[in-house]
């Protein structure tokens, strides 16, 4: 399942981008989708509308968009729950050991990250910041487009070349890799396409 991230400008501005993303990357979530923005007022207020009346709402939308954030889709096993127990409670004082907000987090408002509290509402803040297509998942389609992109750009046909192989056929590029391709005339030397981790999931 997928949740929304917000890692948030206290930490933007110590920059700990990296540093959350792992202790995330670390509790089993994959970043399927990220991008570092400056809020404006209205999507800060309209991203926090249910707070409208609380008395933190003009704090937190100052604070929000007081610096860049860095808004992520995650995805993994239960990803809601198991991004909440890795961000720890709202307030760092409360947090548990070993979780972003205990390690990081400055103040209840300077709490470094954001996540989703149901699977309803992340598809909603999902929704809000991210376009399907800018979202490439292990489960997502359109990763054929990236594997249609790399042939375009060489990328497949060097690596055939340098394996020795002659042909791929696209229905077995597996949906999370552009390089995992098919032998049809010689074989494949072992290892000779075992693509980059970075391009494979699991
Ligand atoms: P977040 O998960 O982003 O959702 C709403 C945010 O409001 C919350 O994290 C806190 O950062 C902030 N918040 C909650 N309670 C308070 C409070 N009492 N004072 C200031 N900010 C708060």
């Amino acid at each position: 399942t997928r949740t929304f991230s917000i890692i948030k400008p206290d930490a933007t501005r110590r920059n700990l981008t990296g540093a959350v993303t792992k202790m995330l990357e670390e509790a089993g979530l994959r970043v399927v989708a990220s991008k570092r923005i400056q809020m404006t007022r209205e999507q800060a207020e309209g991203f926090y509308a249910v707070h409208k009346e609380r008395p933190f709402f003009g704090e937190l939308v100052d604070f929000m968009i007081s610096g860049p954030v860095v808004v992520q889709v995650l995805e993994g096993e239960d990803a809601v729950k198991r991004n909440r127990d890795v961000m720890g409670a709202t307030n760092p004082a409360d947090a548990d050991e070993g979780t972003i907000r205990k390690t990081y987090a400055e103040s209840i408002e300077a709490n470094s990250v954001h996540g989703s509290d149901s699977d309803e509402n992340a598809k909603i803040e999902i929704e809000f910041f991210f376009n399907e297509d800018e979202i490439v998942g292990c489960s997502s389609r359109r990763t054929m487009t990236g594997l249609v992109a790399a042939m375009r750009r060489g990328l497949v046909v060097s690596r055939l070349r340098r394996s020795g192989r002659s042909a791929i056929d696209a229905r077995d590029a597996p949906r999370c890799s552009i390089v995992r391709i098919r032998a049809r005339s010689r074989p494949v030397r072992r290892g000779a396409v075992r693509s980059p981790a970075r391009h494979r999931c699991g």
